[in-house]
């Protein structure tokens, strides 16, 4: 597709970015892909003024429109694409990712506790909230749904981190009362007022927005669940993120702790945690009828290939979630997961869908990492594309930047293929720049060298 879109005029002081561009506008389809879905311009251009896109289409048509002495970024190799978004990562699991040999109530026992019950100290959690938000930009990821830790130091540390760079990130004070060590556990009481209170600093202020967080169900009592119900009607927008039906062992143990629920799903049903707004992480050994009851209710599935494979929980059923219309956003689950990568992470959906016997077509992934999770998690008025007046979170991409990717380099190559190839041989090497508004916070060549610490620029 080669149309173009533009506003009526350029304000002076704005910026450009030229070279191949790709976003979509809408669900490619599984098969193949519906060409109005998208919009591709070998040679485009994306024009940028207060950290607002004004502007996108083929530069011939643009550059000649742009006041005098506009500045023009030009990657004529790269790939211009939006800001990529995870809809389920854990910012305190850094550390824990890559721990050997356990699946998950022992790994969550013998490592995950552990580690999350440092962020009780406030500087440490700003420290790592920090380091955690410049990894996803050095990823390509600019916006996410995030869970943080049961201390409330913990996501103000987050929110105020992610409100510096005026990222749009979703997170919430996790809560868990029961089945769990000291150092992590909360009360039902204290959660419900901590986020409150988080929810009156922070919610809607500038691009952050709060996520009401119970763990598990095998980690809140029936009291701390009913809270989690009550805070959802308490502020309008609030999204709610938990995990769910992972891992057999978990689903087994959610049946002796609540014998009264028909199902795992039935229990967050009964407390009031369905919902458009409720993103389930996970949902992997699931039946048609909590596909029909994810559907009526309009809940989210976060499908997150590194986690299932790398905690040998299984493999998502994309193809039967989808044919029951429910709503899937892919995501990263790091400290489960092993990549902050949505490269990486489209890799690894496209092998489990292998596994399967699915599929996973590049336009379908690409667009699930961009426009569908930002649909996901209810942001695509902001970002998800870049359709003038959304916010200019976006990439540069550098699609040769290993060795076999500038091996297969070349300009026969077609756009599914170009796509392919970043998706399967593409990571972190990948993104040349990530930006936020308009404002360059990564930039991989000046920042190749540098400490992790010190990573935006
Ligand atoms: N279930 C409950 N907590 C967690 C967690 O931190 N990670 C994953 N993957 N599953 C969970
Ligand atoms: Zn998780």
């Amino acid at each position: 597709m080669t149309t173009s879109t533009q506003a009526a005029s350029f304000a002076a002081g704005c910026t450009a970015f030229r070279g191949p561009l790709l976003h979509f506008l809408s669900e490619p389809g599984l098969g193949t892909p519906d060409p109005g879905s998208y919009s591709y311009f070998t040679d485009g251009l994306l024009v940028v003024a207060d950290g607002r896109v004004q502007a996108v289409g083929e530069a011939a048509e643009l550059l000649p429109q742009l006041p005098v002495g506009t500045p023009v970024e030009h990657s004529p190799e790269g790939l211009i694409l939006p800001g990529m978004i995870d809809t389920h990562v854990h910012m305190p699991q850094l550390a824990v990712m890559a721990s050997y040999g356990t699946q998950l109530l022992e790994w969550l026992e013998t490592y995950t506790f552990p580690t999350e019950s440092r962020f009780a100290d406030a500087d440490w959690s700003a420290k790592q909230s920090k380091v955690f938000l410049d990894l996803l930009l050095a990823h390509g990821t600019t916006s996410a749904l995030v869970f943080s830790t049961s201390h409330k130091v913990a996501s103000e540390a987050l929110f105020r981190a992610a409100h510096d760079y005026n990222m749009a990130i979703a997170t919430g004070r996790v809560m868990m009362d029961c089945n769990a060590p000291d150092g992590v556990r909360d009360t039902a009481e204290a959660s419900y007022e901590e986020s409150r209170e988080l929810i009156a600093r922070w919610h809607g202020t500038g691009r952050q927005r709060y996520a009401v967080t119970p763990r598990f169900a095998a980690t809140s009592t029936p009291e701390q669940l009913t809270y989690a119900g009550k805070l959802m009607t308490e502020a309008e927008g609030l999204l709610m993120q938990t995990h769910w039906a992972e891992n057999k062992a978990e689903i087994a143990w959610i049946a002796e702790l609540f014998p009264e629920r028909a199902s795992y799903l039935d229990v967050y049903d009964h407390f009031g945690l369905l919902g458009p707004r409720s993103v389930l992480a996970h949902g992997i050994h699931i039946d048609d009828a909590d596909r029909a009851r994810l559907a009526e209710t309009g809940t989210r599935i976060a499908f997150c290939p590194t986690s299932n494979t790398f905690l040998g929980s299984g493999l998502f059923d994309l193809s039967s979630a989808r044919g029951a219309d429910v709503e899937v956003g892919l995501a990263s689950d790091v400290g489960g997961g092993t990549s902050l990568s949505m490269l990486v992470t489209m890799a690894e959906a496209y092998k489990v869908c292998q596994l399967r016997g699915q599929s996973l077509n590049p336009f379908q992934a690409f667009y699930m990492a961009t426009l569908g999770n930002a649909k996901v998690l209810h942001q695509e008025t902001e970002t998800g594309n870049l359709a003038p007046g959304k916010m200019a979170d976006f990439l540069i991409i550098d699609r040769a930047a290993s060795p076999i990717q500038q091996l297969k380099h070349s300009a026969e190559r077609d756009l599914s293929g170009i796509l392919f190839d970043l998706m399967i041989l593409g990571d972190d090497r990948s993104i040349r720049r990530t930006y936020i508004a308009g404002q360059c916070r990564y930039d991989r060549d000046a920042a190749q060298g540098a400490a992790h610490a010190g990573l935006s620029v």
